[in-house]
Formats: structure tokens, sequence, C-alpha cells
């Protein structure tokens, strides 16, 4: 395993990505809600380039203090990244696919050391 620093967690919006090439395994890392995630860039479907895709919020039922519904709305702390080959949909705080839960995205070793986002990734 090699620890490559590879980004300064400061310069990510929120919600935000960026994707980096790190010893030839593309890394996505996401910020959600001021939390951070990081998963490879091959969608379990075909090895499409999932985190690439589109992030759309969730869409959720929106409820009263009864559990009566207001109707729907777009939720503000639950986003899905959209695979960009077939529209595979997966949450970017579990990597799962929000009907099929076994299919899932790789996470991939991360820590924060200050503001640095190091990476853990296998030598080649
Ligand atoms: S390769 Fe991602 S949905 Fe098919």
């Amino acid at each position: 395993m090699a620890d490559v620093t590879v980004a300064k967690a400061s310069s990510f919006e929120d919600p935000g990505r960026k994707v980096f090439d790190i010893n030839g395994t593309e890394v996505g890392i996401f910020k959600l809600g001021g939390q951070f995630y990081a998963w490879e860039n091959r969608c379990p479907h075909l090895d499409g380039p999932a985190v690439q895709g589109r992030l759309l919020p969730c869409y959720e039922e929106d409820l009263d203090e009864t559990g009566a519904s207001k109707g729907r709305r777009f939720a503000k702390d639950k986003m899905n990244i959209v695979c960009p080959w077939h529209g595979f949909e997966f949450d970017i705080r579990t990597g799962r696919h929000p009907t099929n839960q076994a299919v899932r995205l790789k996470a991939v070793k991360f820590r924060l050391e200050g503001d640095d986002i190091v990476v853990s990734v296998r030598d080649r």
C-alpha cells in the first residue's frame, strides 16, 4: 500500500467531487454534508466511470409531525452519483445502489491529516 496526499480538504465545495489517478487507480473523493467519502472509479455494472457521473439530490417524501405526507422534495443531505454509461445510481455516503444493496462501489481507504486528504492505494 502507498499513502498519497491528493488534495486539501478545504479546496472542496460541499457538495463537491474531485477525481484523481493515483498510481493507476482512479479514485473519486466526495464531500457531502461536511463529510468525505472515497470510491474507486469502476462501476460494478460494466466497469464504467461511475464516480464521474452527475450528482443528483435524492427525491424523498416530506412528512409533517404526524407522519402525513406534505408532498415530495429534493433531499438536502442525500445525493446519488449517476454512472454515465447506463444510469446506475449510487449513494455518495454508502456507495450502494438504492434498491440493490449488493451492488456497490468499492471503497478506498483515506484519512484526513489536518487539511490534507491522504489516500491509501495498492502498489502497482
Ligand atoms: S457501467 Fe455503470 S451503469 Fe453500466
